[in-house]
């Protein structure tokens, strides 16, 4: 991810959303075809099959930053974007009184069993929560650093929920969802990473990882050994491991020589950061076996799946993908926290299945450990046209042409086809619904989701149309997108 991706995310979720949803937002070079290296390894493949299946996840950004109700560890890196300013424009002081929401950090109100209750009635099926974010705060009981929740310093390490990852976790696993744990590989605490010896001049390691080898060791074995607490039992079954930070990776001269001579490209402290990624899957999955690992950005067989930011492909994608987008606000907890409507989130998912993806949506919790009012009430709309349609979302595949004006089409097997109509605010429900680029196979038979009567259809030139009897369009069987069923 560079600059310009990191910039964008930290423009409110609702701003993208006409966008999004009219699915103008071009492909980036990052999801064109020749940038997923399959996975091989029989487990992982059939657990990313079943992954494939699942559709809809929570995120959760959660640190100490949530205080100030600012973006997530930004404010301390010294790139200067508009989206992240300081509220002390002393640097030196600000990144102490930063560091210090460790001691204050209580979030007292947590209670993880209501958010999955939450999560699962709206149908998700997975969670991603971060362990740790870039500015180095671990939300578990990391053995490796004193700056993490169950420290003594932190006055939450006395609560008896107090290793957070573990209770999330355990939660959701309760109501049956994944657990995938967020990790950022750069730790702007660690000093091996940030060495107080240098000024950190961006997000990159700040020394010279040639010149101070052993630095630089120290920080792998310390990436390595987090990493491993998380998966090594104590936190139970780990599904996803979903590694943040890309420009931590391998890279040869010459691709460290491409990025710096980029156009526009403005980091002065690019280089190898070489944390043995194929070293610690294999020790991951030793553990975790079949665990899906997602070391986003970076080319290569350990990327599992690929994961656009706050923006979905303008067309299906011919490999797993998942596009993590903000529910209201930021990544991080905002006071003031606008949600996006029922109707843009289940469109959303709908016009993200219909391309083969996932939809991984972002929930903040705040100080004291709550969700605003309004992250319910979305949940519950959703989960409310869920209760519904869901058949027509999991298990699902993309099958061309994806989607024609305000009709989407996915198959499920090789009986099956949904047909989706994306309805406009107070739209009444048309008479007749259909598509010109695609054919229904002869006999088949439709129907509405969430009604028991056979719709009648006809083949036209080089589609179909459905006819829509008035009884259905006067009680719809649910709100947003109406879905129609046709087997064969
Ligand atoms: C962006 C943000 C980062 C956040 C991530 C989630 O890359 O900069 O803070 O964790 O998006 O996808």
């Amino acid at each position: 991810m560079k600059t310009k991706t990191y910039r964008s995310t930290k423009v409110l979720a609702l701003a993208f959303l006409s966008l999004i949803i009219a699915g103008t937002v071009k492909v980036s070079a990052q999801e064109s075809e020749g940038r997923y290296v399959p996975e091989t390894d029989p487990l992982v493949l059939e657990k990313l099959e079943k992954w494939q299946d699942l559709k809809f996840g929570l995120l959760m950004h959660w640190g100490t930053y949530c205080q100030w109700g600012i973006v997530e560890s930004w404010s301390i890196c010294s790139e200067d974007e508009g989206w992240c300013r300081r509220k002390n424009p002393n640097y030196v002081e600000y990144k102490r009184e930063y560091e210090n929401l460790q001691t204050t950090f209580n979030p007292i109100g947590f209670d993880p069993a209501k958010w999955a209750k939450a999560a699962r009635n709206a149908g998700m099926k997975y969670v991603i929560f971060t362990t740790k974010h870039h500015d180095g705060f671990c939300m578990f009981d990391t053995k490796l650093t004193d700056y993490k929740i169950t420290s003594q310093k932190t006055p939450f390490h006395t609560n008896s929920k107090a290793n957070i990852a573990r209770e999330v976790f355990d939660a959701f696993r309760a109501e049956g969802l994944w657990a995938g744990a967020y990790f950022s590989k750069p730790d702007w605490h660690n000093e091996n990473y940030w060495w107080p010896n240098f000024a950190t001049p961006d997000r990159n390691v700040n020394y010279d990882v040639t010149t101070y080898p052993e630095r630089w060791e120290n920080f792998v074995k310390f990436t390595q050994g987090q990493i491993m607490e998380l998966l090594g039992g104590d936190y139970g079954k780990i599904d996803i491991l979903w590694l943040d930070g890309g420009w931590v990776q391998k890279m040869t001269r010459e691709e460290v020589y491409k990025q710096v001579t980029s156009p526009g490209y403005k980091f002065t402290r690019v280089q190898n950061q070489d944390i043995r990624m194929d070293e610690l899957v294999v020790k991951a999955r030793q553990k975790q076996p079949g665990l899906i690992v997602v070391d986003r950005a970076v080319h290569g067989k350990n990327q599992n799946y690929l994961t656009p930011e706050n923006r979905v492909p303008e067309k299906a994608l011919p490999f797993p993908w998942e596009s993590c987008i903000i529910a209201g606000g930021s990544w991080s907890w905002l006071p003031n926290a606008k949600y996006m409507s029922g109707r843009d989130a289940v469109q959303l998912l709908v016009d993200i299945v219909a391309k083969g993806g996932n939809l991984l949506f972002n929930i903040a919790p705040g100080p004291q450990g709550q969700w605003h009012d309004d992250a319910y009430r979305l949940l519950e709309d959703i989960g409310g046209w869920m209760k519904v349609n869901s058949e027509a979302i999991y298990g699902t595949r993309a099958l061309a042409p994806y989607k024609e004006g305000k009709v989407c089409i996915t198959k499920k097997g090789d009986k099956t086809l949904y047909l989706y109509y994306m309805a406009d605010n107070d739209e009444k429900m048309p008479a007749q619904i259909g598509m010109s680029a695609f054919s229904l196979p002869v006999g088949a038979k439709v129907k509405m989701v969430g009604t028991e009567t056979s719709l009648k259809w006809k083949k036209t030139e080089s589609g179909f149309v459905i006819n829509i009897p008035e009884k259905i369009i006067k009680n719809p069987p649910s709100k947003y997108v109406w879905v129609m069923k046709a087997t064969f």
